[in-house]
């Protein structure tokens, strides 16, 4: 069962093999959106852009799922480790950033951190 590490909440969630990362976030309660998505999101569809989450490290390469034809177009201007979370299949665990769009001040010290711990 992977486990998703949340860097900016300091949260570890379990989740099944297969699930959708913005299911998984939106059923923990976490703050996926960004004011714009808040506002108004397209549901999971990849229309909307705002569910932003930034991979920083995975147990393996392929620890989610491949980009999808639509993060291909939509994050093409983005940094490579950023994905549309409503698009992105779990797969074993991986630590995640939440709105990399609008990172933390203690951002660097957050993400050392949760990479010093081991993953379950
Ligand atoms: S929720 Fe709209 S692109 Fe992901």
């Amino acid at each position: 069962m992977p486990t998703i590490r949340f860097v900016r909440e300091g949260r570890d969630v379990k989740c099944g093999v297969g699930d959708n990362l913005r299911q998984v976030a939106l059923r923990e309660g976490l703050e996926l959106y960004g004011l714009k998505g808040n506002l108004g999101n397209c549901g999971g569809c990849g229309q909307c852009i705002t569910c932003f989450v930034a991979v920083i490290d995975p147990t393996s390469p392929e620890a989610l799922s491949p980009l999808t034809e639509v993060e291909k177009v939509k994050l093409k201007a983005r940094p490579a480790n950023w994905r549309l979370a409503c698009q992105t299949i779990v797969k074993s665990s991986v630590i995640i950033l939440t709105k990399p769009q609008s990172p933390p001040l203690n951002a660097k010290a957050l993400i050392e951190s949760a990479k010093s711990a081991p993953l379950a």
